[in-house]
């Protein structure tokens, strides 16, 4: 017999691990800088209509399809296609997303393990110091840094390691548990460090540059961007939503938590744009359209500022804590796989895939170190500038989550039957009035924006 399921202590638990998935390096990082490649104001705007007009719509169907089957994906949807046209060729889907999840995080990892560098490298002094010159701590980053090979694999299984532990110990004693320490400390970070950027001269250049749309700036390729984004950031495409759904309790409400955890993710993506642009503008440097301004440039303008290595140190504490409840979300997809499909023991999924996607990890890690250069990186054959992070980031926002996203949609709207899905989402809920709007927004709205992302990459126009 399979040990029991576990579950969230309760809607909070669910809220907080889910929106802990959704924010992460995407908010933090990827977003703050494709709105600075994308140039602010309707860029924004774009992303947040994809966000309420494809995302929002996904992760109810995600979760409404875990919840259902309270099964991870693989079983998700062969259950449900069982009868279906088709049938057995969607758990296919979920295999999608268990490949997915073991990629993105043999990725991720690294670049969070840099966080815990660059936390202790804050609070001992020596990062504002380096900072005082752009170019010595550029070359410390692109160079030094990142050839470290003992560096690079020694942050990696560290960060590797904490991941593994908190979903060892399951769904409400691991997962939720450092949801509701982390999430309420990084929100806090947050906070302080908004209030810290409305004191610097470069806020309101940074409001303006976020909030005033300027549309004659906006490409085709900046919109399809915003829909990519939104899959990642939100978490959905390979199953992680649907996995957190099965562990729901009935009396939860899916659209509301679907709203919730959207707008949360959305809140603190401007959140974090506000404090970088504040910071950024108040330097009055030019500021390279970079992938690494994370790691280079904020460093040197927080160095101007008073307080720097308090203030440093808390921003990088601010992403390592962000990145973990994703990292711990994406192992969590491949370990429910192993426990549902393979019948292995929690422990023993957690241990023996966190270990083989650490190994996968430490050779993207030694990648990193076989050429001084950060766009050395290149698994798939196509020069990136971003690095180990934009690799990652095309496979994943590329193939990976549109393809998964495009067919869960597809599966919600189409396969799976309307008294179903209607009956799920009431459930907890009550009447859903909008009921027939998600239907449309699942059913052609979805499939087409996501089938648009589909195309252009296959024309090879891609949009980054
Ligand atoms: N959403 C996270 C971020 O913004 C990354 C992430 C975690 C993710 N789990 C995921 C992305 C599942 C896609 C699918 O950084």
């Amino acid at each position: 017999m399979p040990e029991s399921r576990g579950q969230w202590s309760g809607r909070i638990g669910f809220i907080l691990a889910a929106t802990g998935s959704a924010i992460g390096l995407g908010n933090l990082w990827k977003f703050p800088y494709i709105t600075h490649e994308n140039d602010g104001g309707a860029f924004v705007l774009v992303y947040i209509a994809a966000v309420i007009v494809v995302g929002i719509p996904i992760m109810m169907a995600e979760i409404l399809v875990g919840r259902r089957t309270q099964l991870s994906p693989v079983g998700a949807f062969r259950t449900l296609a069982q009868d279906r046209p088709g049938g057995g060729l969607w758990s296919g889907v979920g295999f999608l997303g268990v490949v997915a999840g073991f990629t993105i995080l043999s990725y991720y990892c690294v670049v969070a393990g840099w966080t815990i560098h660059y936390t202790g490298l804050a609070l001992s002094g020596r990062l504002v110091e380096m900072a005082g010159d752009a170019h010595v701590l550029q070359d410390y980053f692109g160079g030094e840094f990142l050839a470290s090979g003992k560096h690079q694999v020694g942050y990696h299984l560290l960060f590797m390691v904490l991941t593994t532990s908190a979903v060892y110990f399951g769904v409400k004693g691991g997962i939720e548990r450092v949801a509701r320490i982390l999430m309420p400390v990084l929100f806090l970070i947050l906070v302080v460090l908004v209030i810290y950027s409305t004191t610097t001269p470069g806020f309101a250049a940074a409001i303006d540059f976020l909030f005033r749309p300027d549309f004659s700036t906006l490409t085709k390729g900046s919109v399809l961007e915003a829909l990519g984004h939104a899959f990642f950031t939100l978490s959905l495409g390979m199953g992680a939503m649907l996995t957190y759904g099965s562990y729901m309790g009935r009396d939860i409400s899916i659209p509301r938590a679907a709203l919730q955890i959207s707008a949360l993710d959305t809140v603190i993506a401007l959140m974090a744009c506000v404090i970088m642009f504040s910071i950024i503008n108040s330097a009055n440097i030019e500021v390279s359209k970079s992938s690494t301004i994370l790691f280079t440039t904020i460093p040197t303008v927080f160095a101007k500022l008073p307080g720097a290595n308090l203030i440093t140190a808390m921003f990088y504490i601010l992403i390592g804590f962000a990145a973990l409840t994703s990292t711990i979300s994406l192992l969590e997809v491949v370990s429910s796989f192993a426990i549902d499909e393979l019948g292995w023991s929690r422990r023993r999924a957690t241990v023996t895939m966190g270990t083989a996607i650490a190994i996968f990890g430490v050779l993207n890690a030694l990648s990193l170190g076989a050429s001084s250069t950060l766009s050395a990186v290149n698994l798939i054959g196509r020069e990136s500038t971003a690095g180990i992070f934009g690799t990652m980031d095309y496979l994943a926002s590329n193939w990976f989550l549109p393809v998964g996203g495009l067919l869960i949609a597809l599966f919600a709207g189409w396969v799976l039957g309307v008294r179903a899905s209607r009956e799920e989402l009431e459930t907890g809920h009550g009447e859903v009035s909008g009921f027939q709007v998600w239907r449309f927004l699942i059913r052609f709205v979805a499939p087409l924006a996501v089938g648009a992302i589909i195309v252009s990459v296959i024309l090879g126009k891609e949009y980054q």
